[in-house]
């Protein structure tokens, strides 16, 4: 297999205005990110990827970009970024930019002027459309609830926002709004930034006429992703951006992909396609929603069986074509152990099976901040503590729905963005050594107990094991480049594979339960012997050479001798 230096990278995602203030003002900034790198570097880390840093409105956090040449000024200066960039690579690690290029903020100069009359010439960089006999021009559904379309009363002709209102779609069909994206992607390459994450990159082109989607029910909005997802011209788009900007540099590209299985996938990120490196797909992320989309609020009971079918699919699917991107946490989703672990009993035991997950499958694995010390989703009394623009629309909708005040805030509990979004735990301190202020959005009150410097002095940390864990991945290959094969499909409780390389075989052993579990060794593996490289509890349990009991949320991973 083709061996590239991001396939053996580990990226670890900062939120940069959660993770480290400098100045008090309760938000993080790019000199806290610059006072973290020795601890980032300790980790074992090799490239960060900033969410966006561009100068905004922050309706959406950063990722409606108001000048895409300019850094927010609550995170610094460009001399700041400049001072970044230098201190990562003296450190030997790397840079990615977050990219949004499907949309701007609505205070972007482009939009200002497009929005002032019909006729300007920047008219054309959004999507401007009349409605339709006193209605919107479709009856497309935006991701943030409501629909797509906002009428601007300066035209009295309708724009189109796929997330906020204040975040319209950039019209890609303008090859010179495509051409002012290329030169400002190209200014970025110059400052020697070493990859990027291209936001929402799979809605850049939408159904050639805009056409409403079906709606046997008559709603007045209804989702419509398939006529705004991974349409083929976005591999024009992408080809083209190849072609013309990204050919020349030794970059890593990472597409935010929704809506995709890993056939699909193969279309950006198959080896002979030169599009992107990896995409994130969503298939895991569905797995406890009624729905994708909106309809995430609504609960699904999800099951270990149908995780280890969905990523198995994408492992054998892509596995010498193309290139998996692996999380199982980000920005826009609840923290992992909470999610698909256990952050009561058994928080540390399964935050540590969950990492071994993300460490030994096929593919990079992407870490976000504070899943290295197990932090947990936030579970605010009021909705007044949420900020995120995605929850907070949700709990109008749903208020004009009917939906009782307790039955929302239990779907935000489960599923608000601001679940991953509290401050990162440094210390016990009131402010968690975030801030000395007052922070921009609540602690979490568990910092006093999860924070870095208590992991850091406890040598049996969730910390310490994702140590553990990189430093193992960078010193076997077969964990980077090694063929995955499903043991036990079947088994409701335990995740099992074998990674094989050449001579090298590595056995990945989960209990992904609450209860203790019992494994089988498959006969072939009987007589073999087994070296155990690293487990998440203490002290061997009982082997007879033929079965295993496993405690809960046991991971174990060998080294299987021939
Ligand atoms: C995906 C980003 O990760 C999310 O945070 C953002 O709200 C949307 N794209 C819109 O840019």
């Amino acid at each position: 297999m083709n061996e590239k230096w991001w396939k053996e990278a580990v990226v670890y995602e900062i939120y940069p205005a959660s993770f480290q203030d400098s100045n008090g003002d309760g938000k993080g900034d790019l000199r806290g990110i610059l006072s973290r790198l020795d601890y980032l570097k300790e980790l074992g880390v090799d490239v960060l990827w900033l969410c966006p840093i561009y100068e905004s409105p922050e309706a959406d956090n950063g990722y409606d970009i108001s000048d895409y040449y300019a850094i927010n000024p609550a995170f610094g200066t460009m001399a700041d970024f400049d001072e970044l960039v230098e201190e990562a690579h003296k450190r030997g690690l790397k840079i990615m930019m977050d990219l949004v290029l499907n949309h701007t903020s609505d205070q972007h100069p482009w939009f200002k002027e497009s929005r002032s009359s019909k006729d300007n010439p920047k008219r054309d960089y959004y999507y401007w459309r009349p409605g339709q006999n006193g209605l919107f021009p479709n009856n497309w559904e935006s991701y943030f609830s409501g629909s797509v379309w906002e009428l601007d009363k300066q035209t009295d002709e309708y724009y189109m926002h796929l997330y906020s209102v204040h975040q319209p779609d950039l019209n890609w069909n303008n090859a010179e709004m495509v051409n002012e994206l290329y030169r400002m992607i190209r200014w970025w390459l110059a400052k020697g930034v070493d990859g990027f994450r291209f936001d929402a990159i799979a809605h850049i082109v939408k159904a050639a006429g805009l056409p409403n989607a079906d709606n046997p029910e008559h709603l007045p909005v209804v989702q419509a992703y398939q006529l705004f997802s991974n349409l083929e011209k976005v591999h024009d788009m992408l080809k083209k951006l190849n072609e013309e900007v990204l050919i020349e540099y030794d970059i890593m590209t990472v597409g935010e992909t929704s809506g995709l299985g890993p056939e699909q996938a193969l279309e950006y990120v198959g080896d002979e396609r030169h599009e992107l490196n990896m995409v994130f797909q969503f298939e895991h992320m569905y797995l406890d929603a009624a729905r994708p989309g909106t309809g995430k609020w609504e609960p699904r009971a999800w099951t270990v069986m149908e995780l280890k079918k969905v990523l198995s699919r994408w492992q054998t699917t892509l596995h010498g074509r193309g290139w998996n991107a692996n999380y199982l946490g980000n920005h826009d989703q609840p923290r992992p152990v909470s999610r698909f672990g256990n952050d009561t009993v058994y928080r540390v035991e399964s935050a540590k099976l969950l990492a071994t997950l993300l460490f030994t499958l096929e593919g990079t694995p992407y870490l976000y901040q504070g899943e290295e010390i197990g932090m947990t989703n936030a579970r605010f009394p009021s909705i007044h503590d949420y900020r995120d623009i995605e929850t907070l629309n949700y709990y109008e909708q749903a208020k004009l729905q009917g939906m009782s005040e307790q039955q929302i805030l239990e779907a935000v509990w489960r599923k608000s963005r601001d679940n991953a979004r509290t401050p990162m735990q440094w210390d016990a301190s009131a402010s968690a050594g975030f801030t000395t202020g007052v922070p921009w959005i609540k602690l979490h009150p568990n910092h006093e107990d999860i924070n870095v410097t208590q992991a850091l002095q406890d040598p049996n940390s969730i910390l310490h094991y994702y140590r553990a864990l990189i430093r193992l991945r960078n010193e076997n290959k077969v964990l980077v480049y090694g063929d995955y094969k499903l043991l036990l499909p079947l088994d409701p409780q335990l995740y099992v594979y074998t990674r094989t390389l050449g001579e090298e075989k590595v056995l990945v052993l989960l209990n992904f339960s609450g209860h203790e579990a019992s494994f089988a060794w498959p006969e072939d593996l009987q007589e073999q012997t087994k070296e155990l490289m690293l487990a998440n509890y203490k002290g061997e349990s009982d082997e007879d050479g033929q079965t295993l009991p496993l405690r809960p949320y046991e991971a174990r991973l060998y080294r299987i001798h021939s």
